[in-house]
């Protein structure tokens, strides 16, 4: 079912880049485009009139999870989280997910092409937040970034692994850098190894069914924030391991 559901992916990525050549020769005239997008004919017009959030439908975890570790190894950690949420609501919703070009997320791996910045899985879950939850979407965000930086991660276990690994790892920070980092320092593995591809992976595949949780919970009506935005608390955007980049001086911002 799961390789199904990525295959097809693949076979609409191909589509759009087909799209994309016959564009690019000037064959589509502007105005009349059509595309054609996993499920059949749809207008841009008709997908681009979808109210805002796009409508959620409660998902399960398991699929999800299995999406997410898979598709790491196609475009790497966003991409994997944001399609292993946005396929299942395809399936369960149809449009407008079907016509969200899942490659448009691929740019989030490493932080942000290899930034260090966000952790990819993480403005994987914001994309997907932020499409079925809106304003509400932040408040999930904040959670979701909370329990990650708090919690000993990957904790996935794939039917079929494609490394074995040994160590988990609290990061301490939603930073793709600090959290490899840390993760590879105890692994004693390089960042181009199997095994830490392997814990990329599924540290998404983690990333992803917390945010299904979290999602779901909010589509009962019980979802509900335990953390303010660091923002609040502190008086200047923050991650909040402060003394690992400070030392024992934390300078305190004006206030
Ligand atoms: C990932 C590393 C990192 C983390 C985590 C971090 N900072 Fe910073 N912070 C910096 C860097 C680098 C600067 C740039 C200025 C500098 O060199 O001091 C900075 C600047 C600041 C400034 C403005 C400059 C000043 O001296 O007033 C304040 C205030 C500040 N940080 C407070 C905090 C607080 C409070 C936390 C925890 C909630 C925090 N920082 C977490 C790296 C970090």
């Amino acid at each position: 079912m799961v390789e199904k559901l990525t295959e097809k992916i693949s076979d609409e990525e191909k589509k759009i880049s087909r799209r994309g050549l016959l564009v690019g020769a000037g064959k589509v005239a502007a105005g009349a485009a059509i595309v054609t997008a996993g499920m059949g004919l749809v207008s841009t017009a008709e997908a681009s009139k979808a109210k805002f959030p796009w409508p959620y439908k409660k998902l399960d975890i398991d699929k999800v999870a299995k999406i997410a570790y898979e598709n790491w190894f196609k475009n790497f950690c966003c991409y994997a989280v944001t399609s292993s949420i946005l396929i299942p609501l395809r399936e369960k919703v149809g449009e407008p997910y079907t016509s969200f070009p899942l490659m448009s997320t691929k740019w989030g791996h490493g932080g942000a092409v290899g930034w260090g910045t966000l952790c990819g899985s993480l403005t994987g879950a914001g994309i997907v937040t932020g499409l079925c939850a809106g304003h509400d979407g932040e408040n999930i965000l904040n959670e979701v970034i909370y329990w990650y930086a708090d919690t000993a991660l990957p904790m996935y276990k794939p039917a079929n692994p494609k490394a074995r690994i040994k160590s988990v790892n609290k990061s301490d920070s939603p930073l793709c850098h600090i959290s490899v980092g840390k993760w590879m320092k105890k692994e004693g593995v390089k960042f181009f190894s199997p095994q830490r591809k392997d814990r990329c992976a599924r540290l998404s595949a983690d990333v992803a069914v917390q945010t299904v949780k979290f999602l779901n919970a909010w589509a009962d009506g019980k979802f509900k924030p335990t953390h303010k935005f660091p923002l609040f608390g502190y008086g200047i955007t923050a991650q909040e391991n402060c003394t690992e980049c400070h030392g024992s001086d934390v300078p305190q911002p004006l206030r």
